[in-house]
């Protein structure tokens, strides 16, 4: 085998080192049926790294990411850590590291095939067919506007937007817009936020000098979410800050049925990063219960995204595949199947398909 990738897989906590041990057997599985060779280095990032070294986001794990063709993250935190300083909080580990990486654009894709539209909480006829992309920014805003201030008394932090961080990843939108069915809609509070009414300036100059061609829509992020609920199907490319899409995608999941489904690429920056959307959910962890599709769905944009589609479309198909013929997680079905009974059967499913690929 000639093609081979070096990938740093930083499982983390709670349920993060169950849904990456099975999107691993996955991938390793998919690349091997598509000639590719992955050389899976492990590492320690959040909670774990704390207990481990005494920080979140330790050199050792830097170094080895810097050096990597891409991350595949599991996630972070928990009850254990909620204590800790600010400053080393596992939290404050990933901002780290998608800041150290530069990695400024968060795609978060929203899927509801039809054959899975009933397990939404929602109407089936309104999320069947949902396809969108929150193109969410990572690196600025909220999360890391300085001044920021703690004390028993006041707290503040800053939302703070530069006119280059705006345009950067608004392209990322665009462009992504153009790759599909051309609509963006810009998601803002410009009629309260100063850092809002630049981003909707820059947006709106960037579409009239350069991206003519795709429609541009605004919302307010109050009515966004609404829209979102009330009709998922009108959206398709959604650009938006760092903490509305933070939000936005964890409503999204209720599109899709459970969060567990929800994957991620961070990119723009160094080494690409590539992380469920989903947290480390405490409540699951170390119970062989947790939906691992999000990790695999990650995995497989990360194959995609490195030039292995071959190996991605491999791993979707399988997973589509499996939820298709009704083997599904606890979060998705009343009789659902442990994490590693489900991953057996996209790895049974996976084994079913021929190559090479046929179109669809
Ligand atoms: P969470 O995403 O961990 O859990 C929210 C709900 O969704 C819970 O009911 C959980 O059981 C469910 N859920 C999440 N992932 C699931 C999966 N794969 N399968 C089935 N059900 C799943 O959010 P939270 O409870 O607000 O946060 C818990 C911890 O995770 C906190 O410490 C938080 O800071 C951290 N967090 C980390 C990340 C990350 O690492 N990227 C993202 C979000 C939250
Ligand atoms: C996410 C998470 C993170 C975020 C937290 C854990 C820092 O919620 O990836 O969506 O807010 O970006
Ligand atoms: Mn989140």
């Amino acid at each position: 085998m000639s093609d081979s990738i070096r990938i740093a897989l930083l499982p983390g906590d709670g349920i993060g080192p169950e849904v990456i041990e099975a999107a691993r057997q996955v991938a390793d599985l998919a690349a091997g049926m598509a000639g590719v060779s992955i050389e899976w280095e492990e590492h320690p990032f959040g909670g774990a790294a704390i207990d481990a070294a005494g920080e979140p986001f330790p050199e050792s794990t830097r170094a080895a990411c810097m050096a990597a063709d891409a991350i595949l993250l599991g996630a972070i935190g928990g009850p254990a850590w909620d204590g800790i300083e600010p400053e080393r909080r596992p939290e404050k580990g990933l901002l780290s590291l998608r800041q150290s990486l530069g990695a400024f654009a968060n795609l978060r894709p929203v899927q509801v095939p039809g054959s899975l539209a009933h397990l939404s909480v929602l109407p089936q006829e309104n999320v069947a067919g949902t396809d969108l992309l929150v193109v969410r920014e990572l690196t600025g805003g909220i999360y890391f506007g300085e001044p920021r201030q703690y004390s028993e008394e006041e707290a503040f932090d800053t939302m703070r937007y530069t006119a280059q961080e705006v345009d950067r990843i608004a392209r990322v939108a665009f462009d992504s817009a153009r790759q599909r069915s051309g609509r963006i809609v810009s998601v803002d509070k410009a009629n309260v936020l100063a850092s809002s009414r630049l981003w909707r300036h820059r947006v709106t100059r960037l579409h009239e000098t350069e991206y003519g061609d795709v429609i541009l829509d605004h919302l307010y992020v109050d009515n966004a979410a609404m829209q979102l609920v009330r009709d998922p199907k009108a959206f398709d490319v959604i650009l938006t800050a760092n903490l509305f899409g933070d939000i936005l995608s964890d409503l999204a999941s209720t599109l899709a049925g459970s969060l567990g489904v929800l994957p991620s690429a961070s990119v723009g920056g160094t080494t690409p990063l590539f992380e469920p959307v989903h947290g480390s959910a405490p409540d699951l962890a170390g119970q062989n219960k947790a939906n691992p599709v999000a990790a695999m769905l990650s995995a497989a944009m990360l194959f995609d995204t490195v030039g292995y589609p071959e190996t991605g479309t491999l791993i979707r198909r399988a997973v589509d595949a499996t939820l298709a013929a009704g083997h599904m997680t606890a979060d998705l079905a009343v009789d659902g199947v442990s994490t590693s009974a489900f991953t057996d059967r996209v790895c049974q499913q996976l084994e079913t398909i021929e190559l090479p690929l046929s179109a669809t």
